[in-house]
């Protein structure tokens, strides 16, 4: 969908922002570019919709070289959404959303309406849409600018570092829309942030470039974690790596064992439909009247880190696993969930390595 080839962008007073980059994003999915601040990320993402325009090498967008198509005709296709909005200061919210729409010619009324069913994709109230961009919170603000970027619907939005002017929780809530608005819409996402945590929950790969605009690694964001290419990748992803990588494992192939009988310590005491409700210790003093200690639930979407997370806490070092209607299915144990942790992280190392080695013996340019 987005080519860089050999791609370099020499800014006149000399500074090589981007050094020949060789870079395929694939349809539909989103790339993060992280990198530390300089590193000419903005410059990457910009030269995508030619408010940059390369030195050498060539970007391209659906296959067509970006020097070649129109300018204009090129920005209509391609959302934009910055820190801090940029949003009009003396137009309403709505008027904001339609503005790319308006440019197109769409008419007064089709504008308004398709901003109207923005601000709800974007989870902002139907009133907000009267408002001015000062009357509206820094998060709220930013759903406007991921409205206004989506209004003609284009296949590809960028996105500059949308998120980093708002608190953490009000940015995992961002994250969380971005992610199911991508669900439904599936557009080429390019997204650049410094925050390596963002980039782990968002990208379906994550590009890391190095100060001088070296590209020094692409990859999903497992193979990531579990093999960086050097230690310059491994210093970025910091020292909680492992952690991360669990928290992108599911329990969905962690086998299920059967609900502990009556005469074991703990019994997992469940409602009439089968919800667990907590954990009892059957040979404490007070017998069948105990206080239940709590128990959470996990489905097979949970992460593996989650889990291990839930299996120290409970006292009997078991996980109470259910369906999608909440209703127990199975136990497992906090072995079993060590064991995993460990293949998993095995695994992802082993698969990098391959996908190295295939890459190496098939790259004319490396002899043996
Ligand atoms: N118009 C310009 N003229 C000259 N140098 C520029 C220009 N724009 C950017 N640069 C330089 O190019 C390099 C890359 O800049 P760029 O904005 O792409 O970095 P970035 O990775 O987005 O940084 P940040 O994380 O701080 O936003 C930097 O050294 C920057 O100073
Ligand atoms: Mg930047």
């Amino acid at each position: 969908m987005i080519s860089f080839k050999d791609v370099s962008k020499h800014y006149p007073n000399g500074t090589t922002a981007v050094d020949r980059l060789s870079l395929e994003l694939p349809e539909g999915g989103i790339t993060v570019l992280v990198g530390t601040s300089g590193c000419g990320k903005t410059t990457t993402l910009r030269m995508v919709n030619r408010m940059v325009e390369p030195s050498s090498g060539t970007v391209s967008v659906g296959g067509r070289d970006v020097l070649q198509a129109d300018a204009a005709e090129l920005r209509r296709g391609i959302g934009y959404v910055i820190q801090q909005a940029g949003l009009f200061p003396h137009r309403t919210i709505i008027d904001n959303i339609a503005t790319v729409p308006l440019l197109l010619g769409w008419g007064r009324r089709k504008a308004r309406a398709r901003a109207a069913e923005l601000l709800e994709l974007v989870g902002l109230p139907a009133d907000s849409g009267k408002r001015y961009p000062h009357q509206l919170s820094g998060g709220q603000q930013q759903r406007v600018g991921v409205a206004r970027a989506l209004a003609a619907d284009p296949p590809v939005l960028l996105m500059d570092e949308p998120f980093g002017a708002v608190d953490p929780v009000v940015r995992t809530q961002l994250q969380n829309e971005l992610l199911r608005l991508q669900s439904e819409l599936r557009k080429t996402v390019v997204f650049v942030t410094h925050d390596i945590d963002e980039a782990v929950r968002l990208g379906d790969r994550i590009a890391i470039f190095r100060t001088g605009g070296h590209l020094v690694q692409c990859a999903p964001p497992a193979e990531l974690l579990a093999s960086p290419a050097d230690d310059f990748v491994a210093g970025f992803l910091g020292a909680e790596r492992g952690l991360k990588l669990l928290s992108l494992s599911t329990l969905a192939d962690v086998p299920q064992e059967p609900v502990p009988a009556d005469g074991q310590r703990w019994r997992l005491v469940t409602s009439e439909r089968g919800e667990p409700l907590g954990w009892r210790d059957a040979e404490g003093p007070d017998g069948d009247r105990a206080p239940l200690l709590p128990v959470r639930p996990l489905r097979d979407a949970d992460s593996l880190l989650t889990a291990l997370d839930e299996s120290l806490a409970s006292p009997a070092g078991l996980v109470a696993r259910v369906d999608a209607d909440g209703v127990l299915t199975g136990v497992t144990g906090r072995d079993r969930i060590h064991e995993h942790a460990g293949r998993r992280h095995a695994e992802a190392g082993r698969a990098a390595a391959l996908k190295n080695a295939v890459a190496t013996a098939s790259d004319p340019s490396v002899t043996a």
